[in-house]
C-alpha cells in the first residue's frame, strides 16, 4: 500500500460513516488516498471528516470547484485503484449502465483501472434482479472486484444479507488487489474459442467465452506483468493495459503464440483450440443440390499448440507452460496424463459442469510433480489470481 495512490468512492448509505475507518487504514498503511463522494453521502458524513482524515479536500461536486484542468478525468488518471465504499444500489445501477450524472459516476465511468466496490444496502435492494444484474455486468464486463456485504441487523431494523463488509476487510481486499509481484514478467495468455471456416458464411466453433483467459490476463496486468492476450472471437470488452491481439481460427492462434512465445515467461493457454479444420474453405457460400439429403464435410487435424511448444520448451524452465483442460470425468487422470503428455509445467483442469460459461469454477492446479492444489468453487477472477500465484512460485522456486 506504500504510496499506492487510492481514489475513495463514498456513496449516500448508512454506512459512510465506517468509510472514516476505512480511510484511516488506507492513510496508516502509507497510500495517498483522495476521497470523492456523492452528493448525497454528505447527508450522512461530511466531507470534513474524510477531508481530516485524508489530509487532502474532498471532491463532491461536478461543477462546484474552480481548478485547472477536467475535474473528473484528472481524478480518474489520478490513481491506480479505486474502492467505493459502501456502494449504494443506485451508484452501482449507475456504473454498470455508463451513466455520467455526477461527479463521482463520471470518475468511475473515466477509471479504467482496478475498481473494488463494497456494496450496502436493504436486503430486498440487495436480492433485487435488477442489483444482481448490475453487480454481475461490473464483474463480467468491467472485471469489477465486489468485498459482498455480511448478514446481520440492518439500520433500516430488519436483518438480513446487505450490511457493508467491515473496513478491515475491505481493507484487506484492497491489499491483495494492490500487489504488483508479477512486474518485470511477461504473459502470453490465448483465450476464446476458434473459428474454423467452412465457407464465408458458415463455421466450426465451440462454446467457450474467453472469460476465463481474459480473467488470468486481467490479474496478471493488475499485478504488474506485460500481457498479450491472443483471442479468438469473443464477447468481452480488452481488458485494461493489456496488448490484445485478435485471430479466427487455429492456424492464426498458433502463428502469434509461436512469434512471441520465446520473448515471454510464462504462456497460459486458455483458447479452446478446435482440433480439426475444414480441408478446404470453399470461396463461395455452398449450396444444397436439389435432393441431396447429406453432406460430409472434410476435417483435418489441427496443430496440437501446447504440445508443439511443450516439445519446443518442455525441458526449460522459460517460459513456463499452463495448459488447461476440461474433462466430463475422472478429472484428475485424465489431466495428469495430459500434462505429461503436452509436456506442460502446470495444467488447470476442470471439469465442464463446474465452469463452461458461467463466472465461477473450480479447479486443480497440477503440477509436475502430480501436486494438485484444489481451488474450491470460486469466481474466474479469483481462481484467475490462484493461477497467477502457482506461475509465480513456479518462476520463482
Ligand atoms: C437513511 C437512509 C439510509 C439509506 N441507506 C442506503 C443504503 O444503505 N444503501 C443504498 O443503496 N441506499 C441507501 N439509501 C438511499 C440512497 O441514499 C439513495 O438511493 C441515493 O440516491 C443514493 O445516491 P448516491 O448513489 O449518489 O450516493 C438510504 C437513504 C436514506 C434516507
Amino acid at each position: 500500500m506504500k504510496d499506492l495512490n487510492i481514489l475513495l468512492g463514498v456513496t449516500g448509505g448508512i454506512a459512510a460513516y465506517k468509510s472514516a475507518e476505512l480511510c484511516r487504514l488506507f492513510v496508516k498503511a502509507g497510500a495517498r488516498v483522495q476521497v470523492v463522494m456523492s452528493q448525497a453521502a454528505t447527508e450522512f458524513i461530511t466531507p470534513l471528516t474524510f477531508q481530516t482524515l485524508s489530509g487532502r479536500p474532498v471532491h463532491v461536486s461536478m461543477f462546484g470547484r474552480v481548478e485547472s484542468g477536467v475535474e473528473h478525468i484528472d481524478l480518474a488518471n489520478s490513481a491506480e485503484l479505486m474502492v467505493v465504499a459502501p456502494a449504494t444500489a443506485d451508484y452501482l445501477a449507475r456504473a454498470a449502465t455508463g451513466r455520467a450524472s455526477d461527479l463521482i459516476s463520471s470518475v468511475t465511468l473515466a477509471f479504467a483501472k482496478t475498481v473494488l466496490a463494497a456494496p450496502s444496502m436493504n436486503t430486498n435492494m440487495w436480492n433485487n434482479p435488477a442489483t444482481v444484474a448490475n453487480l454481475a455486468t461490473l464483474a463480467s464486463r468491467h472485471g469489477w472486484h465486489f468485498v459482498e456485504p455480511g448478514a446481520g441487523e440492518l439500520a433500516c431494523g430488519t436483518s438480513g444479507a446487505g450490511r457493508m463488509a467491515e473496513p478491515s476487510e475491505i481493507f484487506a481486499a484492497a491489499s491483495a488487489l494492490a500487489r504488483r509481484d508479477m512486474e518485470g514478467l511477461r504473459l502470453l495468455v490465448t483465450a476464446g474459442p476458434t473459428v474454423e471456416d467452412i465457407d464465408p458464411v458458415r463455421f466450426i466453433s465451440n462454446r467457450s467465452t474467453g472469460k476465463m483467459g481474459y480473467a488470468v490476463a486481467r490479474a496478471a496486468a493488475r499485478r504488474g506483468a506485460h500481457v498479450e492476450l491472443v483471442s479468438g472471437p469473443v464477447n468481452l470488452p480488452h481488458p485494461a493495459a493489456v496488448e490484445c491481439i485478435s485471430v479466427r481460427s487455429a492456424l492464426e492462434l498458433e502463428a502469434e503464440v509461436r512469434a512471441r512465445a520465446s520473448s515471454c515467461d510464462a504462456i497460459v493457454m486458455t483458447a479452446a483450440v478446435a482440433d480439426f479444420r475444414p480441408a478446404a474453405i470453399a470461396p463461395h457460400k455452398l449450396k444444397k443440390a436439389p435432393g441431396e439429403d447429406e453432406r460430409t464435410i472434410a476435417l483435418v487435424r489441427n496443430p496440437d499448440i501446447l504440445a508443439g511448444l511443450g516439445a519446443l520448451y518442455g525441458e526449460a524452465k522459460r517460459p513456463l507452460l499452463v495448459g488447461f483442460a476440461v474433462e466430463t470425468q475422472d478429472l484428475l487422470e485424465a489431466a495428469k496424463a495430459k500434462l505429461a503428455a503436452k509436456k506442460a509445467h502446470l495444467l488447470v483442469a476442470n471439469l465442464a459442469s463446474d465452469g463452461f460459461g458461467g463466472d465461477t469454477n473450480r479447479a486443480q492446479i497440477i503440477d509436475r510433480g502430480g501436486n494438485a492444489r484444489d481451488t474450491g468453487k470460486v469466481s474466474k477472477d479469483a481462481l484467475a489470481d490462484l493461477i497467477c500465484d502457482s506461475i509465480l512460485e513456479k518462476l520463482l522456486g
